[in-house]
């Protein structure tokens, strides 16, 4: 499946086809750029898939500097970020050469950082290796690092050339990594799309056991939503906010708990619960429709309840969020399925009591 994604002269396409990787040297040949590239990645990656990627893009007549930076989150500070433009400069990458991120989420924040501040930015490829980073994080340009104070505090917006998505690779992720990953493809479904949210239901149990034809498409589904937002919206004016259902909540709750509770998307799950119930309470949406966002949750492996959670501090966290504007925090509520309307200044106590719904027992 090939989507493109229509930015003007910003342009670029997301391939999404099992072996995508053996066929990344051909498809960079065919964009005209230089021959020095960098493969930014970590050691895990590196060890699973990074024969195959440097073998492509060597047998293509790329010339292929191996970047290596540390697991996860740690990936992303302004140290890492320097070793890594020292290491392009040192492989001689000029202007016309490409940056290859392959990894999750953080790989490609820290190498989409790098490619867009290194000589004021070069190309730069999205490989990514975990179903977050697949449907979500290597789509629409975001780039950045952690400051100590928040996450993602520094950044900029960089699109990439192309977005080469290798579903195949998501059957060596660990399996809470997986199902985290889903909660995306999720919530895709619940604000954008019935008929996509219907087939994840349909095809919850062979997804969940790694079925490559239905990874495949479920997670091509994903991308072409993802893809049509930031098309809509590249910079995050009003419209992509859309794909923050789930996470006004879910970002305080991964706060609140200092981020080792919870993996994102089991906080995305949660968020996702009490921002449905939030709709129920304001009038928004239908039991039915709160019910069924919740069975396909709980179908696809991802918590629905949780106790021992402190409503306070989680109001003070979503407030701080980076998202308010002047204090206002925006909430994405869904009416139905495949719908979403933006809300500002909802009161703090239907907030309160959504949250206490999840510590209630399960449906
Ligand atoms: N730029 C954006 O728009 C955007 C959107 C959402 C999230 N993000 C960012 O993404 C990051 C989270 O990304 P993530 O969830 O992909 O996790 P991650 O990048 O932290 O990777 C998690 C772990 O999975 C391992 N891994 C990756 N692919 C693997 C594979 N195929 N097989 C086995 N192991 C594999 C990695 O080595 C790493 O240890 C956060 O930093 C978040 O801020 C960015
Ligand atoms: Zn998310």
């Amino acid at each position: 499946m090939v989507i493109p994604v229509d930015l003007g002269s910003r342009s670029y396409r997301i391939v999404v086809e099992s072996g995508a990787l053996d066929t990344v040297g051909a498809r960079l040949a065919e964009l005209g750029v230089g021959k020095h590239t960098a493969l930014v990645s970590d050691a895990a990656i590196l060890r699973l898939y990074g024969k195959t990627v440097a073998r492509s893009l060597e047998s293509a007549g790329f010339a292929v500097a191996t970047v290596e930076v540390p697991e996860g989150e740690p990936a992303k500070t302004l140290a890492v970020a320097a070793r890594c433009w020292d290491a392009l400069l040192a492989a001689r990458l000029d202007r016309t050469s490409t940056v290859l991120a392959l990894g999750g989420g953080a790989v490609g924040d820290v190498a989409g950082f790098v490619a867009a501040t290194y000589m004021r930015g070069v190309n730069v490829v999205q490989l990514p290796t975990t179903v977050l980073a697949q449907v979500d994080a290597s789509i629409g340009g975001k780039t950045a690092i952690d400051h100590p104070a928040a996450k993602n505090l520094i950044g900029a917006f960089h699109q990439p050339r192309l977005v080469l998505v290798d579903p195949a690779v998501v059957r060596s992720l660990p399996e809470r990594e997986f199902r985290s990953g889903l909660a995306e493809i999720v919530k895709h479904g619940i604000v954008l799309d019935a008929d996509y949210f219907a087939e994840v239901e349909r095809d919850a149990a062979p997804l969940c056991a790694r079925d490559l034809p239905v990874v495949e498409r479920i997670i091509g589904g994903s991308c072409r939503l993802k893809a049509g937002v930031v098309a809509r919206d590249e910079r995050e004016s009003e419209l992509r906010h859309v794909l923050n259902y789930g996470h006004t909540i879910g970002h305080a709750l991964e706060s609140v708990t200092g981020y080792t509770r919870f993996a994102h998307g089991e906080a995305v799950a949660l968020g996702i619960v009490a921002e449905a119930r939030l709709a129920l309470r304001l009038g928004v949406a239908s039991e039915e429709t709160v019910l069924r966002q919740e069975r396909l949750l709980a179908a696809v492996g991802l918590p629905v309840r949780a106790s021992g959670l402190d409503a306070s501090a989680i109001l003070a966290a979503i407030t701080r969020d980076k998202k308010a504007r002047d204090g206002r925090v925006p909430f994405v509520l869904a009416p139905k399925i495949g719908a979403f309307q933006l809300t500002y200044d909802v009161d703090p106590d239907a907030i309160r009591a959504a949250l206490r719904e999840l510590a209630t027992e399960a449906c």
